[in-house]
């Protein structure tokens, strides 16, 4: 009977909507007999924001570190590792925490109005790799573990379509780690190095990340050995950068700073390795707008760049999921004009790091502001990746949002 009565449901809702396919739901009794790919695909192949497993935006998930046969053009990767922080521990929760927080992004519902097109649907073919699986014992290995994956990763072949593309970006993937606590980024710029040579670090953050390793409260560091473990940390990381000549110099930015110094010399050990820096004040004294055009000025747009974003330089009342929150920081919504208006920067890897979810309110709001900062990463990546002139205004067909 109940069989009966399902079987007039779906035969009488196949007759309202009349089409030949739904017909094929009605009579489907052997249901994989007869079946196309397309067909499966059409009927199963697309989920709700609310279903499927957790990945970045519902992309497909391969352990691409398993598969290098696996082509892709940009991979989402998660780098979950925190036991290099200098205050609250979690960010190796953080690549959970934004996958979850992305999933109102659909390819069916993805199109970005301000860069006029949808990233999930052009050129790009993406991917979330999964997670390095990185040891929270053991800082040395973590950092071979994650200088390995990242320079397998960036170095793995694009679709052949794409290495023989006119348009150069297209022609290495690109990399957008999730982490993972900021000493990530250290790893990843010598897999980009070993690609690009040194790049350019475009870095948003409350704090400046390039302190000397020494300069934390403990006698037992020896200041003059750089192969210390202890030298590995999330404020120290573009330091060992600079050390292991991995930074473009003169051409590295700073953006959202107001974090507390040792003293002015910070600033000045900051400038001897070749930063200019931007404070979270310059958003109101300069606006959002000139900010953008002088990053875009001093970087250049050919310039290879790392854009590496800590979800602290947004205010701890908008994004309190994080290690080391600092009062007085800039909204979601400015952070992301900001993003929008360095559109044009040639970013071949960027990393969205510091999001500790166990500080986070119920709502995800720092999860939900590190899913929207990558929705944009990657709009503007695919972007650049659409070329010049008619290709570009013909594929994406959006009215730009200018400055
Ligand atoms: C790297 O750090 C070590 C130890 O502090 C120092 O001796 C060396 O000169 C540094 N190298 C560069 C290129 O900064």
């Amino acid at each position: 009977m109940i069989r009966f009565v399902t079987a007039c449901v779906i035969v009488t809702l196949a007759a309202l909507v009349g089409s030949h396919e739904h017909e094929h739901v009605a009579d489907s009794q052997e249901p994989f007999v007869g079946w196309t790919k397309e067909d499966l695909d059409a009927k199963w192949g697309t989920d709700w924001g609310f279903s499927g497993i957790s990945t970045f935006a519902h992309l497909p998930h391969v352990r691409c570190l398993q598969h290098p046969e696996e082509e892709y053009d940009i991979a989402v990767l998660g780098a979950p590792f925190d036991t290099a922080v200098t205050y609250r521990p979690g960010a190796r929760f953080g690549p959970r925490a934004i996958r979850a927080a992305s999933a109102r992004q659909t390819t069916m519902r993805g199109y970005n109005p301000r860069a006029g097109l949808n990233p999930y649907r052009e050129w790009a073919k993406m991917l979330d790799c999964g997670d390095i699986p990185i040891t929270p014992f053991d800082n040395a290995l973590a950092m071979r573990q994650m200088s390995e994956a990242f320079a397998n990763l960036a170095h793995s072949t694009a679709t052949k379509e794409n290495r023989e593309s006119p348009v150069a970006y297209r022609r290495t993937p690109k990399l957008l780690t999730l982490g993972g606590d900021h000493s990530i980024a250290l790893p990843t710029l010598r897999a980009l190095n070993s690609i690009y040579g040194n790049v350019a670090v475009v870095h948003f953050d409350a704090h400046l990340d390039t302190w000397h390793p020494a300069k934390y409260p403990s006698a037992w560091i020896d200041p003059d050995d750089a192969a210390q473990q202890s030298f590995f940390t999330h404020g120290t990381m573009f330091w060992l950068a600079h050390n292991e000549s991995l930074i473009m110099k003169d051409k590295s930015v700073h953006a959202g700073l107001r974090t507390r110094l040792s003293g002015i010399e910070d600033n000045e050990d900051d400038d001897a390795q070749g930063w200019i820096r931007f404070t979270t004040d310059d958003i109101d004294d300069l606006g959002f707008a000139t900010m953008a055009k002088r990053i875009v000025e001093h970087v250049g747009t050919e310039t290879p760049v790392y854009l590496s974003i800590d979800i602290d330089v947004i205010d701890p009342g908008l994004a309190p999921g994080t290690g080391t929150p600092e009062p007085g920081g800039w909204t979601t919504r400015e952070l992301i004009r900001v993003l929008r208006g360095i559109e044009s920067l040639n970013v071949v890897g960027a990393d969205i790091v510091e999001v500790s979810p166990s500080y986070d309110g119920a709502g995800e709001v720092t999860a939900l502001a590190a899913a929207q900062v990558g929705f944009e990463v990657l709009s503007s990546m695919v972007k650049r990746g659409m070329g010049d002139g008619a290709e570009k205004k013909g594929k994406a067909g959006g009215v730009r949002d200018e400055l």
